[in-house]
């Protein structure tokens, strides 16, 4: 088995800002109770001309400008996406087109809701561990202001738009080092696709507490199973291995998703209060739920702030419609 490292991290979001004040305009809703219920004080709204493709392009750009290869390197190009439209063919061959890749490399879009991201990253991570491909590229793009009802005040002050992308890469030493990757499609309807109005325009739906209780035992459980996969450890080493853990990169969904998810940890762990909450990277307040790209971006983003360095040990860790969870644990 082959090292594969994470060599480039790159992402990108659309300029126009829409904050909690311009949805008081538009839905029966507050600043207030936004904020305090989800974390979130404003999110970036694609123009009709950006898509998952195009914000997907730029940041996958910037990844391999950062990973300081050649376009022609990447031999397999993954887009976790669930927004491309029209649905097929795939956003993936799209991007490969812009960017100009390599004529007959293979490339695909993989849906699993917003653990799209997770996903996509463990399907490289194989690739590149079984020695098939040195080099792999691994996206995040979703234009979920698309499908977002904005009569809807249930959905539509948590979601945004977003890119997010990675490049994978054959190594020496230890980089992905385990994947975790769950479902439960029996809540499959928890979170879904509606058709409103006469023209029939398909919009998100959502039970909001069904998906929020299960996302933060769902995150939990990754988390354990990406140091523990055996789940044989006692309380102790698993102390010993979170107190390892420099950063949890989680699905930007809601913060009390992502806080209580960490009190569940230290609770099960016996780890003191606060001990997992403070490693949570945290940047929904600037760009609400963009689905796939939510990981990716604030991953790139706590690299170019320093709060997450080469050498770190991290956990990527997503929920999402399917219903879908998982986790990344990542050497960076
Ligand atoms: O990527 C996965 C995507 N989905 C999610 O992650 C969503 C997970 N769920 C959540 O994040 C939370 O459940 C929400 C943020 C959606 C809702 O928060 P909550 O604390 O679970 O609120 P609630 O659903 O229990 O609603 C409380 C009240 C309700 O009023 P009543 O029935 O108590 O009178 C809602 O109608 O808040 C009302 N409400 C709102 N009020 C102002 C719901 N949305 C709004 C709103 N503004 N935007």
């Amino acid at each position: 088995m082959h090292h594969v490292g994470i060599i480039g991290t790159g992402s990108y979001v659309p300029e126009k800002v829409l904050t909690n004040h311009d949805l008081e305009k538009m839905v029966e809703t507050s600043d207030k109770w936004i904020l305090e219920r989800t974390g979130i004080r404003e999110r970036r709204i694609a123009d009709e001309n950006e898509t998952n493709v195009t914000m997907g392009r730029h940041a996958l750009e910037r990844a391999i400008k950062k990973a300081r290869i050649d376009r022609t390197d990447i031999e397999m190009l993954i887009v976790g996406t669930n927004t491309t439209d029209p649905t097929w063919p795939s956003a993936a061959g799209h991007i490969a087109q812009l960017l100009n890749l390599r004529k007959n490399i293979p490339f695909f879009d993989l849906q699993a809701g917003c653990t799209g991201f997770n996903y996509s990253l463990a399907m490289g991570e194989q690739f590149v561990k079984s020695g098939q491909y040195k080099t792999v590229a691994v996206v995040g793009s979703d234009k979920l202001s698309a499908i977002t009802d904005y009569e809807d005040r249930n959905t539509c002050v948590l979601f945004g738009d977003g890119a997010g992308a990675v490049v994978l890469q054959r190594g020496d030493k230890e980089g992905i080092i385990r994947s975790h990757l769950g479902g439960a499609y029996q809540s499959r309807l928890a979170l879904d696709l509606r058709k409103k109005g006469e023209n029939g325009h398909r919009f998100m739906w959502m039970d909001g507490r069904k998906v929020y209780a299960f996302a933060k035992g769902a995150m939990a459980e990754s988390c354990l199973r990406v140091l523990d996969p055996g789940g044989m450890a006692s309380k102790e080493d698993l102390c010993a291995l979170f107190n390892r853990v420099d950063g949890i990169v989680p699905h930007q969904a809601n913060v009390r998703i992502i806080h209580s998810a960490a009190e569940h940890l230290e609770s099960k762990v016996g780890l003191p209060d606060g001990a997992i909450k403070k490693k949570m990277i945290i940047t929904i307040e600037k760009y609400g739920n963009n689905s796939t790209a939510s990981i990716p971006l604030a991953l790139d983003e706590a690299f170019q702030e320093g709060r997450l360095r080469k050498g770190n040990l991290v956990i990527l860790v997503g929920f999402g419609a399917g219903l879908t969870y998982g986790a990344n644990l990542v050497r960076l």
